[in-house]
């Protein structure tokens, strides 16, 4: 069996961490990594290959940033030669990032079978770019690996035949679980004092000013009573300096790696976040997590986790801190199979799988081979 996978930005590297690792203790798999290059700076991208300990990438597509369109399509152009070069019989595309759609899209042309990892989550609003991604992807896809029921159940409702899609679990948990001793022993040198900790990266709301600047300032706000601990994604700090927006005060931290985030995250007495799969990691971890969005894909973690979805609401906002602060947090538990062992869910699923290509591909070309773990990359 040949599988390429393709990842591109932060979020999607724990996600191939864990099948990358299961596929490797299976005997007959080929694997080839694909790193888009969507995103290239060292500490949004690198550091975490180093941390989740997953080989440099056979190919990087170096696309770098730009439109959205442009990116995508930029993908596609690159990915072309490497997926025709490679012959797969799958290749594995993960979470809801341009690199994730733009990848399936080329596959779907090319005939080459798409397997998605964290399909079917819906937030039912096509203004976020990623809720596009989904869609699509999920409609061009061969095999579906869901992390929760709600997951299956948009699929069926949006038509995907049930034998298509297959209930795992989340991968991204499973990098969280393997990492858990060295998170414990980055947190007991970790801060004493109580604080929350702040990501924000949404185009919603870190791309208009006005919204940019009410956010800023229901941070300043909760500063009064925790200390804030704000790594900054790129976008975020060059949105804030473009609309000439003062946040001094809440002394943004460049983006960290990932066991100190997780770290940071176990440690918080509440996270505020925008972000998707932050919401899952505080449910996993049992750390009260306030929302910065009016909807979530990821609905088990306010249905079972301990999320809860404040908007741009400073008033709500408010009143959530006020109860965490008072001791009287949201209790949650952790999800259906959400406990390490989603890649090798994916294997099994791979494994039994007859692949089939819709096109003849031309001949595979023998590339360079080296070695991952015990097992031969491609
Ligand atoms: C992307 C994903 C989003 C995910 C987020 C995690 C899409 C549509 N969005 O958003 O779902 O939650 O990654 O981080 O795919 N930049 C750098 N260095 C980098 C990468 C980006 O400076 O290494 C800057 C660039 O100015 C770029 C901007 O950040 O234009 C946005 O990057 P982009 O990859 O387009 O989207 P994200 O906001 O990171």
């Amino acid at each position: 069996m040949r599988i390429i996978h393709v990842v591109g930005a932060r979020p999607n590297f724990m996600k191939v961490a864990p099948v990358l690792r299961a596929l490797c203790q299976r005997q007959g798999v080929t694997q080839t990594l694909v790193h888009t290059g969507q995103h290239y700076d060292t500490n949004m991208s690198d550091i975490f290959f180093q941390q989740l300990d997953i080989p440099a990438p056979d190919v990087n597509l170096a696309v770098g940033s730009g439109t959205h369109a442009r990116q995508t399509a930029e993908i596609m152009t690159r990915l072309e030669p490497v997926v025709i070069e490679h012959k797969p019989d799958m290749v594995l595309v993960y979470g809801d990032v341009n690199s994730t759609v733009a990848a399936a899209l080329l596959c779907a042309k090319v005939g080459v079978q798409v397997g998605h990892v964290e399909a079917g989550l819906r937030s039912f609003d096509r203004t976020m770019p990623e809720e596009i991604n989904r869609l699509v992807t999920d409609q061009l896809a061969d095999l579906l690996f869901t992390p929760s029921e709600d997951g299956d159940f948009n699929l069926r409702k949006e038509g995907i035949p049930r034998e298509k899609v297959h209930l795992v679990g989340n991968v991204m948990i499973d990098s969280l679980v393997r990492l858990l001793p060295e998170i414990l022993c980055h947190s007991k040198d970790g801060l004493s004092k109580r604080y929350a900790l702040v990501t924000l990266h949404r185009p919603s709301n870190v791309d208009h000013s006005e919204v940019l600047k009410g956010i800023l300032k229901s941070l300043l706000d909760v500063s009064q009573d925790l200390a804030i601990m704000f790594p900054a994604h790129p976008r975020t700090r060059r949105r804030i300096a473009e609309f000439g927006l003062n946040a001094e005060q809440l002394q943004l931290l460049d983006p960290l790696p990932y066991v100190e985030f997780l770290a940071l995250q176990r440690g918080a007495t509440v996270v505020i976040t925008d972000s998707g799969g932050i919401q899952e990691e505080t449910t996993y971890l049992g750390v009260p997590c306030l929302t910065l969005r009016s909807n979530t894909e990821r609905p088990v973690t306010v249905s079972s986790g301990t999320n809860v979805l404040v908007g741009q609401d400073s008033q709500k906002l408010r009143s959530e801190l006020v109860k965490i602060l008072q001791g009287k947090a949201k209790k949650g538990a952790v999800p259906h199979l959400w406990d390490g062992h989603a890649g090798e869910r994916i294997a099994d699923v791979l494994s039994g799988h007859q692949f089939s290509r819709n096109v003849t591909l031309p001949d595979r070309k023998e590339g360079a081979r080296r070695k991952f773990g015990n097992q031969v990359l491609g």
